[in-house]
C-alpha cells in the first residue's frame, strides 16, 4: 500500500486533492433550493425525459398524453438521483474503509476523504431533489439493496475488484448526465443545476479511480489479472443494469408495456449501442493494464458492452445516436 516512491503518481493525487479544495461544492450555498425559479409545480414539462434517455426517446413514451409523460419524467429523474444516492453511500463506506488501511503520509488517505466529503455533499443534493419532486421511489433494485453493506467491505482486502465497482457506478451516471447536457433540452432548473455540479466533481473522482487502477492492476500475478478481466465486464453489466433500468415499481406503476421495456432495455439497436457507449473509457483501461484476452473480449461481448476503445478519456461519443437521428 506504500505508493510515496511513485512519484508521478503522488503528483497526480497532490493535483486532484488541490482541485477538491480550490473547486467544490456546497448543496445548500450553491443552490438556490428556495429560489422561485425552482419551485417544482405541477404540470411542468421540463420534466418531460430528454431524447438522451432510452425511455424518453421511444414512441411509446412519446405517445403518452403530456401529464403523463411528465410524471413518467419526474418518477424516473427522482429516481436516477435515488440510485446515485445509494450507490454514493456505499462508495462512501468503502473510502473510508479503504482509508483506514493506508499508511501514514499516504497521499491517497487525503484523496479518498475529500472524495468522500464530495459524496457526502452529493446525496444531501440528490435526496434533496428527491424529497423536493415527490415522488417516493425506491432507488436500486430490491436484490442490490440488500446486498448492499457487504460490498463496502470489499474495499480493504479487496481495493482492485472495488474500484472497478467505483467505475461501474460512476461511469454510467456520469456519461448520462453529459450526453443530456449536451443534448441542451429545456430541463427543470434542479435538475439542470445538480447534474452541472455532480459532472463536475466527478471528473475527479473518476480520474482517481483511473489512476488508482493502473497503478495497481498491473503489479497483479498473471492469473489475478485473467481472474479480473474477465469478472470486469460481468460487474459494468451488472451494475450499469441496476442504474440505468429503472425498478419493478415503476413499471407497475405507469402500466408500461413489457415489449416495451423489452426494447428499452437492451434490445433495440440505439439501446444497445447506448449501454455500449458508457464503457469506451473502461475498455481503453482494460487495454492499457493488460486486461483484455480473447476470454476477456468475449465475455465483454456476450455482455454486450464490447467495443472499441476511448481514444482518450471522455472522449464525445463519436456518433450521438440524437444527433444522428
Ligand atoms: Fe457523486
Ligand atoms: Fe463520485
Amino acid at each position: 500500500m506504500e505508493v510515496t516512491d511513485d512519484v508521478e503518481y503522488v503528483s497526480t493525487l497532490a493535483t486532484l486533492s488541490e482541485g477538491s479544495v480550490r473547486r467544490n461544492f456546497n448543496p445548500y450555498t450553491d443552490i438556490d433550493w428556495d429560489a422561485p425559479e425552482f419551485a417544482v409545480v405541477e404540470n411542468d414539462e421540463r420534466w418531460i425525459l430528454p431524447a438522451t434517455d432510452p425511455l424518453g426517446r421511444h414512441p411509446w413514451y412519446q405517445a403518452q398524453p403530456k401529464e403523463k409523460q411528465i410524471a413518467i419524467g419526474m418518477w424516473r429523474q427522482a429516481n436516477v438521483a435515488k440510485v446515485g444516492l445509494q450507490f454514493e453511500l456505499i462508495l462512501i463506506r468503502g473510502l473510508t474503509n479503504y482509508a483506514f488501511w493506508v499508511p501514514n503520509g499516504s497521499p491517497e488517505y487525503r484523496y479518498c476523504l475529500h472524495e468522500s466529503v464530495e459524496e457526502c455533499n452529493h446525496t444531501l443534493m440528490f435526496q434533496e431533489m428527491v424529497n423536493r419532486v415527490g415522488a417516493d421511489v425506491p432507488g436500486m433494485p430490491r436484490l442490490l439493496r440488500w446486498l448492499s453493506p457487504f460490498v463496502p467491505l470489499l474495499a480493504g482486502p479487496l481495493p482492485i475488484p472495488f474500484f472497478f465497482g467505483v467505475l461501474a457506478g460512476e461511469e454510467p451516471i456520469d456519461h448520462t448526465q453529459k450526453m443530456v447536457l449536451r443534448e441542451g433540452k429545456a430541463l427543470h432548473p434542479i435538475m439542470e443545476r445538480v447534474m452541472a455540479i455532480h459532472v463536475a466533481e466527478e471528473a475527479r473522482h473518476i480520474s482517481f479511480a483511473h489512476e488508482y487502477l493502473r497503478k495497481r492492476v498491473p503489479r497483479l500475478s498473471r492469473w489475478q489479472r485473467f481472474w479480473l478481466s474477465v469478472n470486469v465486464p460481468i460487474v459494468m453489466r451488472v451494475l450499469c443494469q441496476a442504474i440505468v433500468v429503472p425498478p419493478k415499481a415503476f413499471w407497475r406503476e405507469f402500466d408500461i408495456p413489457r415489449s416495451v421495456r423489452k426494447e428499452l432495455f437492451f434490445r433495440s439497436p440505439e439501446s444497445r449501442k447506448f449501454l455500449r457507449d458508457m464503457f469506451g473509457d473502461v475498455r481503453m483501461l482494460c487495454y492499457d493494464t493488460g486486461l483484455m484476452n480473447p476470454v476477456a473480449r468475449l465475455i465483454w461481448k456476450l455482455c454486450k458492452i464490447d467495443g472499441p476503445p476511448s481514444r482518450y478519456r471522455s472522449e464525445p461519443v463519436r456518433r450521438h445516436v440524437v444527433a444522428a437521428a
